[in-house]
């Protein structure tokens, strides 16, 4: 396994300066991304969705880029307003908002809303002169453990009605949306409901409810193995399925864990070891209620390596410091003989890692130490 995340990183240095356990955000990879992304999907605006790693470290180089955002909550409409981010480039993608969220997010200046039933419908009465809404549309998709589809959209059969609903309230729908899923395997569920949108937007001009914007979600897909996904290969059904799109339709999508993912690497420290049931089991000092939630949260198995530590490998287990029995990283791992202050070294840990981490027993979030790669100086830890 590469056991360096970025050549000639300095693990055991980093910790004698800032502590274990750490994050290391990389701003290059970051920048890497969403080159890669936008260019594989010309003619495509990308919406970073801040929720993977809502991060200054993250929004900062994307500004930088000329990304747009999507955000979902009132915390993310603060991050971008600190990060001085102009709101008309964001769009606000919670289907469900309570009616102050709906206020906090046209207070700050972004006025385009997602919804996917009457009563959330309902709620924009009161903002009709200012807000512009999508109407999400719902494609379930077995092939991937997180469907959103199961939580939030309309069926496609829905849209006509829900259209005419909001034209007779006089609220302006500008566009269809949909999620197939984070991580999906392959991109034939994106081709699918851009094929079933692209007939729903001909209906809907076809019965004077002419929309003008599809977004295309989220979804992309990272190689948890270690490799490097080929994303111009896997958006090129996408590419084919958008040409048909109608005319005038304006293209947009909210990737996440494409732009995120491989931008950060976690170090922490073995804390004890113990033997148990034939095993040595080393204690880290970051674990599944922290760095490594998505292990839980996002189904995800992160690459791990033990860069210092040399010698025959032997099964073992990777726990975390809390005293929960849950808490377990892997539980037939194989390692060398680790020695208490050994580094563990987990990769492609950007995306639904950090932001959905807890601080169970009240061991603190890792902090994270935002670096760029090719510039190669630290920036700053936050
Ligand atoms: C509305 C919305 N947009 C975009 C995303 C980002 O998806 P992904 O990380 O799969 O690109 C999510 C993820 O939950 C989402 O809920």
């Amino acid at each position: 396994m590469n056991s360096q995340f970025v050549p000639g990183i300095d693990y055991r240095g980093l910790v004698a300066q800032h502590g274990s356990p750490l994050l290391i955000l990389d701003q290059a990879a970051i920048r890497r991304q969403y080159r890669a992304l936008s260019a594989a999907l010309p003619g495509v605006t990308l919406h970073y969705a801040l929720k993977p790693l809502p991060h200054m470290g993250v929004v900062d180089v994307l500004k930088a880029e000329g990304a747009n955002f999507d955000l979902a909550t009132n915390g993310e409409v603060d991050l971008m307003r600190e990060a001085g981010i102009n709101p008309n480039e964001c769009i606000h993608t919670h289907p469900i908002k309570r009616d102050s969220d709906i206020r906090y997010a046209l207070d700050y200046g972004c006025n385009i809303f997602v919804f996917d039933n009457p009563v959330e419908l309902q709620k924009f009465v009161a903002y009709k002169q200012q807000a512009r809404l999508l109407l999400r549309v719902s494609f379930p998709n077995p092939e991937t453990k997180v469907d959103l589809s199961k939580k939030f959209g309309c069926t496609p059969e829905m849209v006509l009605p829900l259209l005419q609903q909001a034209k007779a309230l006089g609220i302006e729908v500008i566009g269809l949306s949909f999620h197939v899923g984070s991580q999906v395997p392959n991109a034939k569920r994106h081709v699918e409901a851009i094929e079933a949108c692209n007939e729903l937007l001909r209906q809907a001009e076809a019965q004077d409810l002419a929309l003008q914007v599809l977004d295309i979600g989220g979804g992309f897909p990272v190689d948890y193995a270690g490799g490097e996904l080929d994303i111009d290969a896997f958006c090129a059904p996408i590419r084919s399925a958008l040409a048909k799109t109608p005319e005038g339709i304006r293209l947009l999508a909210e990737p996440g864990r494409f732009i995120s993912a491989p931008a950060m690497t976690s170090i922490s420290s073995v804390m004890g070891k113990a033997e148990r049931f034939g095993r040595t089991w080393y204690y880290l000092d970051d674990g599944l209620y922290g760095s490594y939630s998505g292990q839980l949260f996002d189904h995800v198995f992160y690459p791990k390596s033990t860069p210092y530590a040399k010698g025959e490998r032997h099964p073992a287990v990777l726990a975390g410091p809390t005293c929960d029995s849950v808490d377990v990283i892997a539980e037939e791992i194989m390692l060398p003989e680790l020695e208490l202050g050994e580094l563990v070294i987990g990769k492609m840990m950007g995306a639904y890692t950090w932001a959905s981490a807890t601080e169970f027993n009240f061991f603190r979030r890792t902090s994270i130490l935002v670096m760029d790669s090719d510039a190669t100086a630290l920036k700053a830890v936050a």
